[in-house]
């Protein structure tokens, strides 16, 4: 017994655990109920009284050898689950991650932030639109042929029946008309925001897009304000200040224009987006009509004005070289996140 009683106790005092596993292990080898020290206690009993005296203490210094470990490795096994279980809150935390700003977003927020500079103020207007406002207040009235280049989604009369046609506007022209009929001049607004038209969706169109309109109405606005004012955006929003502006027709403005940048030919890509011109189509302009002024209830006698509209995904492709519209529409995170800070 006295042999078996100090192997225990060098095999006790010499045990590592290596895995959480090994402490219970251990306390199921020496003290559960088949146990070692079970077996010692007892042997122990047979033994006579003499023997019990010495091998009593023997018994006992093992038991407490056997405890004294099983302590220690409990200890050092709830420890290390401290470690992995709870978080050390001493620790930097990690970089929380940002999302990014749209690509339709980044490039309105430049533009309007370039009239900005020069005085103009946002405004903005319903997607959903009477026929007045996108339409006949803006000089073609039903019957107009003017009204064929711009098709869109009607809504179904219901409850409005007798009253106006209602429609998702083409553009945001109509928001100019709800500016003249709430304030007087002078005007000077820009006015950004999202339009429809019934256009099968490809590369080049979509049946959702977004325009910034601009209109400025004072007394004796002319012309040659119109040309300066897009010149100083070319020059502000491309870096290019040559532009030209090409006759054209919208029915509410007389003159009208279409206004091109000229982007140079300097690489093949400049050749392939402006088709070999070196001009590329940026927006249409023109003065305001008369009758359009009339219609909202100002005096064209006595004040005259600008209008222009431009698309902003046509600019952003053009700011980013994305060459497929779609891509602002299809939330994909992986082209999104490309426009992160
Ligand atoms: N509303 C026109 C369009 O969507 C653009 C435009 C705006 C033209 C203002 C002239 C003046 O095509």
């Amino acid at each position: 017994m006295q042999d078996k009683i100090n192997q225990y106790i060098a095999e006790v005092e010499a045990f590592v655990a290596e895995k959480s596993q090994d402490a219970e292990n251990f306390r199921i080898k020496y003290l559960g109920r088949k146990g070692l020290l079970n077996d010692l206690f007892e042997e122990f009993k047979t033994v006579s009284n003499e023997q019990k005296r010495v091998l009593g203490q023997e018994l006992n210094k093992l038991k407490t050898v056997v405890q004294t470990k099983l302590d220690e490795l409990q200890k050092s096994h709830s420890n290390s689950s401290v470690k992995s279980e709870k978080s050390d809150l001493t620790r930097p935390s990690g970089a929380i991650p940002l999302g990014s700003r749209h690509p339709l977003s980044i490039v309105r927020g430049e533009i309007l932030d370039i009239f900005s500079r020069i005085g103009f103020t946002v405004a903005d207007g319903p997607e959903i639109e009477d026929d007045w406002h996108v339409f006949s207040g803006l000089n073609f009235p039903p019957e107009h042929p003017a009204r064929d280049m711009q098709d869109t989604f009607f809504i179904e009369k219901g409850d409005n029946e007798g009253k106006q046609e209602m429609v998702l506007r083409t553009h945001t022209s109509s928001v100019q008309v709800r500016a003249m009929e709430n304030q007087k001049p002078p005007l000077r607004i820009v006015m950004p925001g999202r339009v429809f038209r019934n256009e099968a969706v490809s590369a080049r169109a979509h049946c959702q897009f977004h325009q910034i309109e601009g209109l400025y109405i004072d007394e004796g606005v002319s012309f040659a304000d119109m040309k300066q004012t897009l010149s100083y955006f070319t020059q502000e929003f491309f870096g290019k200040a040559k532009i030209r502006l090409r006759p054209s027709y919208f029915p509410f403005t007389e003159p009208s224009a279409e206004m091109d940048v000229y982007w140079g030919l300097n690489s093949e890509a400049d050749y392939r987006i402006t088709k070999g011109t070196g001009w590329l189509e940026i927006m249409g302009c023109g003065m305001v009509d008369p009758a359009v002024l009339s219609a909202s209830g100002i005096d064209p006698q006595k004040y005259s004005g600008f209008a222009f509209g431009m698309g902003i995904e046509r600019i952003t492709m053009l700011r980013y070289q994305i060459d497929d519209l779609r891509m602002f529409f299809e939330n994909d995170v992986r082209f999104l996140r490309q426009f992160t800070n």
